[in-house]
């Protein structure tokens, strides 16, 4: 009943629903609605009562329909249950207490509006305001733990593919290794969290950001410069929902075929799409700075970069883009 009332409320939009017509339409009394709408309101939802008038939504046009969502999905997909919450800490977080709390099994996806404790890298913070897509799903690889380290690159890529659809095509890159960038800054980020022992993985928790509608100001100043939107490069609000949909889809698609072919069958594809290959680069890994020239990503989606004393192959480390008139930097990166 409550997802139906936030489905009532986000069809009207800006326009209020008064309570009778909410009864009306879902065949309960005006106290059932109020009670939910009260529900609602403890969840997270924001919803406002105009005196005489109604109800009305804020953010309507970014919570998403998850049960849309699965229902337009093909039903051999690896994404099998929704979670969906107005609010949470972080979505990654909330699978970890579902698979505790054994109701999390293989392609649970959870996604929220908007994360208080959002997390990125290295334990960075994550900013993640209601605009922005905030998603996890549990994927269950039978692959030695240094195998899924390739999935960060594989993931980047079926995000970059994604929002290609969403704006001008040549300007989505990948800074290595699986930062998406539009125009030279960050427009979504992947956190990839295992556990289980080094010949193999017990389950990986994919956390997925990427910045839809948010305005640059919704960035914490820090941010201002080196992150950006669809929003902000469209002109115009995207339809999450869609893109919701299909990067689900392509992520699907991705990981399918990787299961099958393994990374080496998506190489070509990503050098395609780096941002920095063949360019001057200087690459912070653990305590050492090596500076040089990006020539290759490797078949396990490692960097090879020569340097003044021969080839360096480097598994984890932030890339900074050299050649640009000033050290390019769009974030700090680390390899998952
Ligand atoms: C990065 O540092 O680039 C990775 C950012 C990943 C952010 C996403 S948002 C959904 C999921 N929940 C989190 O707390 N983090 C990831």
């Amino acid at each position: 009943m409550r997802s139906k009332i936030i489905q009532a409320l986000k069809l009207t939009g800006e326009q209020p629903l008064s309570g009778n017509d909410i009864a009306e339409k879902l065949g309960v009394s005006r106290v059932a609605v109020w009670k939910h709408i009260e529900t609602l309101r403890q969840e997270g939802y924001l919803i406002e009562a105009i005196p005489g008038q109604g109800y009305r939504l804020q953010e309507a046009d970014n919570i998403l329909d998850v049960q849309a969502i699965a229902a337009s999905l093909k039903q051999d997909t690896i994404f099998k249950q929704f979670y969906y919450y107005p609010r949470l800490d972080s979505t990654s977080t909330r699978i970890r207490e579902l698979l505790q709390e054994g109701q999390a099994a293989e392609g649970t996806v959870v996604a929220a509006l908007c994360q208080s404790e959002g997390r990125g890298r290295l334990g960075r913070d994550w900013s993640s305001p209601a605009g922005g897509l905030w998603f996890s799903f549990l994927l269950r690889p039978q692959l030695p733990l240094q195998e899924t380290a390739c999935l960060s690159l594989l993931f980047a890529l079926a995000i970059s593919r994604t929002l290609q659809d969403f704006v001008d095509k040549d300007e989505v890159m990948i800074k290595w290794p699986n930062d998406v960038l539009i125009k030279d800054k960050k427009v979504a980020g992947i956190l990839l969290e295992t556990a289980g022992e080094l010949d193999r993985i017990e389950y990986l928790i994919s956390g997925i950001g990427i910045n839809v509608n948010l305005a640059s100001d919704d960035f914490p100043p820090p941010l201002q410069g080196q992150a950006t939107s669809l929003l902000e490069n469209r002109g115009t609000p995207a339809d999450i929902q869609a893109v919701f949909l299909s990067t689900l889809q392509s992520i699907d698609r991705y990981y399918r075929r990787f299961l099958q072919e393994g990374f080496p069958a998506f190489c070509e594809e990503y050098k395609g799409l780096c941002y920095h290959l063949g360019r001057p680069v200087r690459i912070q890994t653990g305590q050492r700075v090596i500076a040089g020239t990006h020539i290759d990503i490797d078949s396990s989606g490692a960097m090879r970069v020569r340097s003044s004393t021969g080839i360096e192959v480097i598994h984890t480390g932030d890339v900074h883009v050299l050649d640009r008139g000033r050290d390019q930097h769009a974030s700090e990166t680390t390899r998952n």
